[in-house]
């Protein structure tokens, strides 16, 4: 059991975390704990004492006030004044509704989210459901808080539902998927900020009073916020402290906040940014959150980002490919741009084929008159004058080469010079009679349309039906501008962000469950729609367009917080790197490009016989050991952002086999030497470590000696066997 209800108090735990929700005597839910396995009948209510000015819940105990006092998930406007969970006005404009319990239910499993992506159980033992429906009867409001608890895993995913049950309409216009109290205390938080080609980089704070946060108003996740925060004790570090990460499974707008109040506690909030977001409920309808998943680690970042990893990788990612290692790709974009033949492509996949590739990747640039960005996206019939071929006879022939093919789509996008705009300008989002604001020189579909959504999922349909397809890059180049659309009453505006990305979601469960083969990667100008969202569709991700080895140290060591290297796209590309201009030794790029779903991103074609066979070292190295990378239990050493170097590891889960990662960001002479000391390991095992024999404790505590001056390439790979 995973659940339990005494004395009013829902107990919800495993054997090394509890989180505590008590109905108190006036039946509000109030957030009693959450940390390390507690007894919770020992655990008193956190009740600051009120101050003057603090509203009072109960006539019969003056201090008896919301405004001080946890909550699980809070209304505004009547006693707490911090940060609302969610906001509905009603027909009368009233909008201060209070929630109180009503009732509950505990079941086993976890039950699927309609129209959303969420993490899933395969067996009903590995996880409890509690679902508390709470209410206001004057409002005719009521909401149900799902609250999800794996036994094997330190996690808890919560969403919430918001029905109408009244007869008149209301408008909600904040629905929160988390809300959370903490103790007074000092805290820190980091999130994943960036930009273009620099996404996922670690940005540390210590929370102080007032509100502090992030979000995404792009009408996507985002290059600039990941959707992921870790809130934690100050001072925490990889293996030491509270620390509590929170993840949401969207891929649209979000926001996430940190308020900390005159009473020193803290309120952590994430769901769907309410900025631009209202939602029109009429009498029975209802409205869904997307998912929050919380980990909770009781020894700091590494084991929270192990718990993610494990759960991302088996539970959130689903399909054939879930558990296969991932195909050692080709993709020409790097290497040609717009400009190519079927035979300079044909030349680069027969260099692929020699040195071991499994798949080649035909980026954008093969379909209408599409030779610059300026057109045809909508216009998906291939360029055959370009190609000299169909795609059909293309996939032939690279598979006639022993590879795999896979073709680039930007599905949800429209050209204003393209064949499709001419026939339906209005399924572009603009805002009719005002000049759209062009991203990329192109715009965007509007997914809240049925009849869009037909013609996405029946062009894929057909072009992956007519020929040998085996992978699919799904690409989104531009965020949103001039929302609109003529499809939405003008009192449903407000829900045309959410809706836009309820109609991707709809897309991408046809078309991944009519392809089941197929093997997906999200992309969006690179991590620009890095989430778990679309994990929940797409088993990988391209991280970043930036292939710069350094510059992708930091872009992998942030994204591994949270997302397991399974799940990451990683290219070796040319020198000078295209991005910044950088030269890199191969063995550099190939040792950083190796930790997630591997590729090559260049002309091979003009490469040296030296360049290829060290190429052809590293796919035979990747191959033996891609199983490690995609599994492993994962361990951050040295911090890029902090240090002129970086290094990680994989254990096998049997703790059998390590493979350590060591690379110079910055050389210089008169180094120090590096004691770099390994971490999960069985102390008291026997490794094999280039032909030296040492134990899993001296490795650990030791840890293994690097002297920068005396190798090549700046990096290095280290193999660890059990012995
Ligand atoms: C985006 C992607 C790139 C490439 C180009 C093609 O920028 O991130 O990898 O596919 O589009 O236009």
């Amino acid at each position: 059991m995973a659940i339990e209800l005494k004395d009013n108090r829902f107990h919800l735990y495993n054997d090394e975390m509890s989180y505590i929700i008590e109905i108190s005597r006036q039946k509000d839910l109030l957030n009693v704990y959450y940390g390390a396995r507690v007894d919770a009948e020992e655990i008193e209510t956190k009740r600051d004492r009120p101050g003057a000015f603090c509203s009072c819940a109960d006539d019969n105990d003056p201090d008896y006030s919301l405004s001080v006092m946890g909550q699980e998930y809070p209304s505004a406007g009547a006693c707490d004044f911090r940060s609302p969970a969610y906001e509905i006005t009603n027909a009368k404009g009233m909008h201060t509704p209070e929630l109180k319990y009503r009732s509950h239910e505990i079941i086993n499993g976890k039950p699927k989210i309609n129209g959303l992506p969420a993490v899933y159980t395969e067996s009903e033992n590995e996880a409890q459901t509690l679902i508390i429906t709470a209410a206001d009867e004057f409002y005719g409001l009521e909401v149900k808080l799902f609250y999800t608890v794996f036994e094997k895993l330190n996690v808890i995913c919560r969403h919430a539902e918001m029905r109408n049950c009244g007869k008149s309409d209301m408008m909600l216009n904040n629905a929160q998927s988390v809300s959370l109290d903490f103790p007074a205390g000092e805290y820190e938080y980091i999130h994943l900020e960036g930009a273009w080609a620099r996404e996922k980089h670690i940005d540390r704070n210590s929370v102080h009073k007032g509100i502090q946060g992030f979000e995404s108003r792009r009408g996507a996740s985002g290059h600039t916020e990941n959707p992921f925060m870790m809130f934690f004790d100050k001072g925490s570090n990889e293996d030491y402290g509270n620390v509590y990460g929170i993840s949401l499974v969207y891929s649209g707008n979000h926001r996430f906040i940190i308020e900390q109040e005159a009473a020193e506690t803290v309120r952590v909030q994430a769901g769907i940014n309410p900025f631009g977001f209202s939602f029109k409920l009429s009498e029975g309808e209802v409205f869904t959150t997307p998912e929050a998943v919380l980990v909770y680690s009781d020894t700091g970042f590494a084991k929270m980002s192990n718990t993610f990893h494990k759960l991302y990788r088996t539970r959130l990612c689903r399909g054939v490919w879930r558990d296969k290692t991932r195909p050692i790709l080709i993709n020409h974009w790097e290497a040609t741009y717009f400009d190519f033949t079927a035979d300079k492509l044909l030349d680069i996949a027969k260099s692929a084929a020699k040195i071991g590739v499994e798949l080649f990747v035909l980026d954008d640039g093969w379909f209408g008159h599409r030779n610059d960005d300026f057109s045809s996206l909508g216009d998906w019939y291939v360029n055959e004058e370009k190609l000299g071929c169909t795609i059909a006879e293309l996939a032939e022939k690279i598979n006639q080469q022993g590879l795999k093919f896979g073709l680039w789509f930007e599905p949800e996008m429209i050209s204003p010079d393209s064949d499709l705009y001419k026939k339906h300008p209005d399924w572009a989002i603009t805002v009719p009679g005002a000049k759209p604001h062009l991203g990329r020189h192109q715009l965007i579909l509007d997914l809240t349309r049925e009849d869009v959504r037909e013609y996405i999922i029946g062009f894929l349909t057909d072009i992956l039906s007519s020929a040998n397809i085996e992978y699919v890059k799904w690409d989104m180049n531009r965020n949103m501008t001039d929302v609109y659309s003529e499809n939405l009453s003008p009192e449903r505006q407000g829900e045309f962000y959410h809706r836009y990305i309820l109609g991707l979601y709809e897309i991408l469960e046809t078309v991944t469950s009519r392809f089941p083969n197929v093997l997906f990667e999200g992309c969006s100008g690179g991590g620009g729609r890095n989430d778990p969202g679309m994990l929940y569709y797409m088993p990988q991700n391209w991280a970043s367009d930036d292939t710069d080895a350094t510059e992708r140290l930091y872009i992998q060591y942030g994204g591994s917080m949270v997302y397991p290297a399974s799940t990451v796209g990683a290219h070796v590309s040319a020198v000078p790197n295209h991005q910044v201009g950088r030269i890199s030794s191969l063995k550099t790029r190939g040792t950083v490009a190796m930790n997630g779903a591997f590729g090559y991103e260049l002309d091979l074609s003009i490469l040296s016989e030296e360049e290829l066979n060290e190429m052809k070292e590293q796919v035979k190295f990747y191959k033996e050991n891609r199983e490690l990378v995609m599994t492993g239990e994962y361990y951050r050493l040295l911090n890029p952002f902090t240090s002129r170097h970086s290094a990680w590891m994989y254990v096998s889960e049997d703790k059998k086999e390590a493979l350590v990662y060591y690379v110079v960001k910055t050389a210089r002479p008169s180094n120090e030497v590096v004691h770099l000391k390994l971490k999960g390991l069985n102390p008291v095992a026997k490794y094999n470590v280039g032909g030296k024999i040492m134990s899993g404790r001296t490795l650990m505590n030791h840890g293994i000696i690097i002297d920068d001056t005396e190798h090549d390439g700046n990096c290095r790979i280290i193999k660890l066997y059990n012995i």
